[in-house]
Order: C-alpha cells, then structure tokens, then sequence
C-alpha cells in the first residue's frame, strides 16, 4: 500500500525550507499531501489561492504531491485522507517546543496518527515565511529563501501597494 504522509501548515509563502522538506519527505513516503491550513485566526499575507498556486506551481508534474487546503483539526483532516502520518519540519532549537506540543496535542486527540518531524536542511535554517515575509516588505533580497515565483509575487505585491 503507498505510504501517504500529510505535511501542513500555513505557507505564507512556501519557503525553500519547506521546499526541501517535500523533496526529501519524497524519499520516505510514495505521496506528500501538503495542506495549507485555513486558519481564521492568523491573516495571512497571500490569499489561500495564492498560497496554493505557489505551491502547485513548484512541483508542477510531480504527481506524488498534491496540494490541498483544509479547515479545522489537521488529524480530523489526515484521517479523511486515509492517511496516519503527519510530517513537520524541524528548525532551529526555538521550533522544538512548539512542534513537541503540537505532536502530543495531535496524538493525544488522534492515538494512531504520528507526527514525524524532519531536520532542516542546515541551508535553510535560519528560513521561516515569517522572516521571509518582513525582509521582502523590508526591501530586502529574498532570492534563495523562496522559490522564484514566490519572490516575483512578492514584488508584484508590493508595487500595487498590497496588502
Ligand atoms: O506553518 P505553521 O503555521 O507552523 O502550521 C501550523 C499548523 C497549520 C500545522 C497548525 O496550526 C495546525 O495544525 N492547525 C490546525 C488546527 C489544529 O489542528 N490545531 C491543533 C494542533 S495544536
């Protein structure tokens, strides 16, 4: 039976830190779900539609990804997939906390479906949408930390005068 893993998260945008995560999460299950999270609380700096385009465009004919979104629990939406494995990347020691509480909060509310978290590779490290995010509207340099695409809509963005 293929190996399924669900990756989510919010990426506001897709770094090349997630970026790496997928390629190497490829090597470990037949098919990667990345699922953007539809999270009202948090407001996001690219709509769901951009964020999933960014994406899609990404692993374009890769047919082992496949992006989605959802609302609600990440395991009520692993468990609609068929799916038990949910796969996080690791960064830097600041992440852990977060990432060890989310797991057993997730285990805790779904015993059977296991997070995996995966190291960072050291080239993205220091990598989160969030930095990424305030060095672009900063007039910084982003190129290498996202992919391509994602560093033109950052530009076209900015030159409407959005958000
Ligand atoms: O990229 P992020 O923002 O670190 O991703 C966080 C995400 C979307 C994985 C997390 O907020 C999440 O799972 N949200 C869905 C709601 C949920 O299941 N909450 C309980 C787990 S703590």
């Amino acid at each position: 039976m293929a190996q399924v893993a669900i990756y989510p998260g919010s990426f506001d945008p897709i770094t090349s830190g997630h970026l790496g995560i997928i390629e190497r999460g490829l090597y470990v299950f037949d098919k990667l779900i990345v699922a953007v999270a539809i999270n009202a609380r948090k407001g996001p700096f690219f709509t769901l539609e951009e964020r999933l385009g960014f994406i899609e465009r990404s692993f374009e004919g890769n047919d082992r990804v496949v992006v989605d979104s959802f609302t609600g629990l990440t395991v009520d939406y692993v468990r609609t997939k068929g799916a038990n494995v949910i796969l996080r990347g690791l960064r830097a020691v600041a992440d852990f906390e977060y990432e060890l509480q989310m797991a057993n909060l997730n285990r805790k509310l779904a015993p059977g479906i296991e997070t995996l978290l995966m190291m960072t590779g050291e080239e993205y490290f220091f990598v989160s949408s969030q930095n990424v995010k305030e060095i672009a509207l900063l007039g910084g340099d982003i190129q290498g930390l996202v992919p391509p695409h994602v560093v033109e809509a950052f530009r076209e963005k900015l030159e409407r005068g959005e958000p």
